[in-house]
């Protein structure tokens, strides 16, 4: 009885720790954890390392802008993913290469977006962020179909060819108008994909076109013109074709990540505006040894800048 008191008490002071009130008050999650996807290593030179991994790019970029990352397993039942889904505040779909529809990768994808889509449709505030293979994921999810073709943009930087409806945006709201102008201008974001969905087959498909807003398009080297940013209309959905990401934590000199000063302000700004969206959300884990447990602390990444184009990576 009075271990269960004690224990009522810690819970009751860690929800007050976790969750103040902002000014108008509007509960404001300033500890928010992002679940992140593990992904199957492919590549022969990191399997020694394990079979699953996160690079360490993503996790930084989330970090970098206050929050936690919590690795999250392939293959857990659905009941487990509901149990993680109630203690993480978002969710980031990362670039990679698994098949879109039939991967573990896949399911667990789905079930955290159906869980996602519940929790906002019952006001409850879920953002998920998706980026590159995570981009391609999110319309897949929407589109219930593959609708990937050749779109290919491998190790180009380019700007982005903004829609009439980014400035409008919920994603660019923080953007100066210099710094969208530069993102129209400079090459300062990162492509690395060779299929993503074409402009025409986006506006194309009434599930899609009435699901996201395009912010952007760019011209694949095949000349199709692909959709590269997508906001969600109704629900705090985000994706990227390209990878803010490594505008800031990759250096691999082969590879065209973009490092100029605009380059990195673009980056950080989008983490900040996704880690925002995650302090809307209120959802918990049971207590501070649960939470500590889960998150990716508790894991050290291994240098891989000489095996692949990522300098670190969690394996798992
Ligand atoms: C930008 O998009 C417009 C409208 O789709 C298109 O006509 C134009 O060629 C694109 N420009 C670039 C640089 O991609
Ligand atoms: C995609 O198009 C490019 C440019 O035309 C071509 O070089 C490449 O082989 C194509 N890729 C695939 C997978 O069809
Ligand atoms: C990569 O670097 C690590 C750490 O320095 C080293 O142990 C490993 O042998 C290197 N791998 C290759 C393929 O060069």
């Amino acid at each position: 009885m009075l271990s269960l008191l004690v224990f009522a008490c810690f819970c009751a002071v860690f929800v007050t720790d976790a969750l103040p009130l902002g000014p108008s008050d509007t509960p404001v999650n300033d500890r928010p954890i992002i679940g992140v996807l593990t992904q199957e290593v492919v590549d022969e030179d990191m399997l020694r390392f394990g079979k699953t991994y996160i690079p360490a790019s993503y996790v930084k970029y989330l970090e970098s802008a206050g929050c936690r990352v919590m690795p999250i397993r392939l293959k857990q039942t659905l009941v487990e993913y509901e149990n993680i889904f109630k203690t993480i505040n978002g969710m980031m779909f990362i670039g990679g290469a698994a098949d879109l529809q039939t991967s573990d990768y896949a399911r667990a994808a789905k079930a955290f977006f159906r869980l996602a889509v519940e929790a906002n449709d019952a006001g409850d505030y879920f953002p998920i962020w998706g980026t590159c293979m995570g981009f391609q994921l999110l319309t897949v999810l929407v589109a219930g179909q593959n609708l990937l073709t050749n779109t290919t943009a491998e190790n180009l930087a380019l700007p982005l060819n903004f829609t009439d409806e980014a400035p409008t945006s919920r994603m660019f709201e923080d953007f100066s108008s210099e710094l969208m102008k530069a993102l129209s201008q400079e090459d300062v974001t990162g492509n690395f994909h060779h299929y993503g969905v074409s402009e025409k087959t986006f506006r194309g498909n009434d599930k899609l076109d009435q699901f996201y807003s395009i912010l952007s398009t760019n011209i694949a080297v095949n000349d199709v013109e692909f959709v590269s940013t997508i906001e969600g209309r109704k629900y705090p959905f985000y994706g990227v074709q390209w990878h803010p990401e490594v505008n800031r934590f990759q250096w691999n000199p082969n590879l065209n990540f973009p490092h100029s000063k605009n380059a990195v302000r673009v980056s950080s700004l989008l983490a900040e505006f996704f880690v925002n969206e995650a302090r809307k959300n209120m959802h918990q884990f049971s207590g501070p040894g649960e939470e500590a447990a889960a998150l990716i602390y508790n894991y050290t990444p291994v240098y891989v800048g000489n095996i692949s184009g990522y300098e670190q990576s969690y394996f798992f």
